[in-house]
């Protein structure tokens, strides 16, 4: 490259057109998946750590994905908000096919069949302890687990989801899941792994929504969920659920795990995708919300920041916001 002054970088950045011409990453609604978490009564409910996000009664679910869908948003994530009497010990209702997860991707699907539809595997919506296996001894265990996980699997894709999320963090469960899943005749329906999942304490405000938080009490995930501090262990946990036959991998957290994102999309150049998770939109919103910072700004530059850094898509409870400006640009 030529040196100054025959070189100017600063010569594209001098109009609109022309630092438009030359921008190298884009973000889309197509980029976007959002999160849904879906209230056991027939009202509304708010999330006081998670500003603009409601838990959405299953009567006003279709109007909001008529909203995901006319914004082109692509897929839309459901999290169950699973009344504090139906949780177990052994998560039972995990496997209940009428539960709330499957009685609202029955009736997504059958409003919207054009959507897709990606569902949580794990037992933290569910269980009594709030952890995302089976407990023995006051340690999740991982087989007896991984049998569970796998039967989930297979009724959230009979109530017709298109894209299962095994979220737990369990060795070895991509495999057995994607077997039971070709077995049950569900050979179409793809696997995104939360492959390198840390244990962070950036999921304050989901736990909230969905209830978990007090069941899981001062108990943490740090025997399943990997120590923020490693970044080799991402590569063989990914490496890992490729092998065992995922279809897209996921990093999670994502602002402060960027260089994970990166590397791994360098590395393995496979579909991969990060959670936004609920902390980091809880802090942009607070500071938005005191006039520190501008919300549509930072949510669009956080976005594109994740683009740019290797993501093929972008888990958000911006999505919806941001497919609005987007697709008024
Ligand atoms: C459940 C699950 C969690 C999140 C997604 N799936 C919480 C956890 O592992 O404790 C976090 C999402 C967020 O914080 O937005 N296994």
């Amino acid at each position: 490259m030529p040196h100054y002054p025959q070189s100017r970088l600063r010569r594209l950045r001098r109009w609109p057109w022309l630092r438009d011409l030359v921008q190298e990453h884009h973000l889309r609604p197509t980029d976007l998946i959002w999160p849904i978490f879906i209230a056991s009564g027939s009202t509304r409910e708010s999330i006081p750590s998670l500003p603009g996000v409601d838990r959405i009664p299953l009567g006003e679910l279709v109007g909001e994905v008529a909203e995901a869908v006319k914004l082109g948003i692509p897929v839309v994530a459901l999290f169950p908000a699973t009344p504090a009497g139906l949780k177990s010990e052994d998560a039972a209702e995990a496997l209940n096919p009428d539960n709330l997860i499957n009685r609202a991707t029955a009736i997504i699907k059958a409003a919207y069949p054009e959507i897709g539809i990606l569902c949580d595997v794990a037992l933290d919506p569910y269980s009594s302890h709030g952890h995302d296996g089976l407990v023995h001894e006051g340690y999740v265990v991982n087989d007896a687990t991984v049998e569970v996980l796998c039967r989930q699997a297979v009724i959230q894709a009979q109530a017709g989801c298109d894209i299962i999320a095994p979220s737990d963090m369990m060795d070895g469960r991509i495999g057995r899941i994607r077997s039971a899943l070709d077995h049950a005749g569900f050979q179409q329906v793809s696997i995104m792994a939360y492959s390198a999942k840390y244990a962070s304490a950036f999921y304050g405000p989901f736990r909230q929504a969905v209830g978990s938080s007090a069941n899981l009490g001062a108990a943490d995930k740090k025997t399943y969920q990997m120590n923020p501090a490693n970044l080799e262990e991402a590569f063989r946990e990914v490496n890992m659920d490729i092998q065992e036959g995922a279809d897209m991998v996921m990093v999670k957290p994502g602002m402060p795990y960027l260089d994970v994102l990166c590397q791994i999309k360098q590395r393995f150049q496979f579909p991969t995708f990060v959670y936004q998770v609920s902390g980091e939109f809880a802090m942009l919103k607070a500071a938005a919300a005191n006039g520190w910072l501008n919300e549509s700004a930072v949510m669009l530059e956080s976005l594109l920041a994740f683009k740019r850094a290797g993501a093929d898509g972008i888990l958000t409870y911006f999505a919806r916001d941001a497919a609005r400006i987007l697709n008024e640009l």
